[in-house]
């Protein structure tokens, strides 16, 4: 069955949405996005999303479409429309079309901004196999640009980074510089050492994941360290666990780092606990 998307204000079969080849986002990955999950037909952390959007926008010189509560409205129909349960929300906002291609912004009165939305189904999303098991992850170079922090649909380096990771037999890739795990190709990247989680600081160095400050949080609540430092790959291979946080993975644990078993080999308990924490009180608080 063909999905309704949402584009530029009108919701359509997803075979009638039509973007311009002029559209910034195609011609120059001009434009962000925000991934919102999507778990018993509800939407989680929906406002830490709507404002790092907002803050993406602001620092590209994009002024917000539409508000926060239009965009609500948005997101809930077409869950709602497309009866989706587990799953997640895809938001694109690119700076336009402006019929020509030039490298200068054009002017926002002149070329509005192309606003795309659609959903994916993912059943088995909050309880599948995959977070029992652990994923496995390699060490790449982080290749990206300077500006993580603003999340762009910038997307080529942090998808090769997955092909490189499957070429090798793995899941994921997590990304080093200068000696240190910045994170994973589209996650956060933490270890636990005894009853202390370490997880890089945030920056302009990496993206501020939504599922990240959840997370920490719940940490704290839970009378566990967190430390937001810098670590290595010799320390993360040598810790008791390995994690990483994302909208779409929640808390999922990493049982091997270049080819290195992490602890024991298999989820640990500190994972597994965050996971659940994290699991119960989002949707508690899903709208
Ligand atoms: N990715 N770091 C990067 C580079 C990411 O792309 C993501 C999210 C995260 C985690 O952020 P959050 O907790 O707000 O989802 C960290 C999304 C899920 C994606 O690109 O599909």
């Amino acid at each position: 069955m063909s999905r309704i998307v949402y584009v530029n204000g009108e919701y359509l079969p997803e075979e009638e949405a039509r973007i311009s080849i002029f559209d910034r986002g195609f011609l120059m990955a001009d434009g962000v996005y925000e991934v919102t999950s999507v778990l018993d037909g509800k939407l989680i952390d929906f406002e830490g999303h709507a404002i790092r959007l907002e803050r993406s926008l602001d620092e590209l010189d994009m002024a917000p479409p539409m508000s926060r509560d239009e965009l609500l409205t948005i997101h809930r129909e077409l869950v709602s429309r497309n009866g989706i349960e587990e799953g997640l929300v895809y938001l694109q906002v690119t700076r336009g079309a402006p019929g020509d291609r030039d490298f200068v912004f054009p002017d926002p009165d002149e070329t509005p901004a192309t606003v795309v939305l659609f959903t994916q189904s993912k059943p088995g999303l909050a309880h599948g196999p995959a977070a029992g098991k652990g994923i496995r992850v390699i060490s790449i170079e982080d290749q990206r640009w300077g500006r993580r922090d603003i999340k762009t649909v910038q997307l080529l380096y942090p998808s090769m980074g997955k092909m490189m990771a499957k070429k090798a037999g793995a899941d994921d890739a997590w990304m080093v510089e200068d000696g240190f795990v910045t994170e994973g190709t589209s996650n956060n990247a933490y270890i636990v050492k005894g009853n202390t989680i370490v997880t890089r600081a945030l920056s302009n160095e990496i993206l501020h994941g939504i599922t990240r400050a959840a997370v920490l949080r719940f940490a704290s609540e839970a009378q566990m360290v967190v430390e937001e430092r810098n670590f290595s790959i010799e320390e993360a291979q040598s810790a008791d666990e390995a994690f990483i946080t994302s909208a779409t993975t929640f808390v999922m644990p990493v049982v091997e780092i270049d080819g290195a078993p992490v602890g024991t080999g298999t989820p640990g308990p500190v994972s597994a606990r965050l996971r659940e924490i994290y699991l119960d009180e989002s949707l508690k608080a899903a709208i």
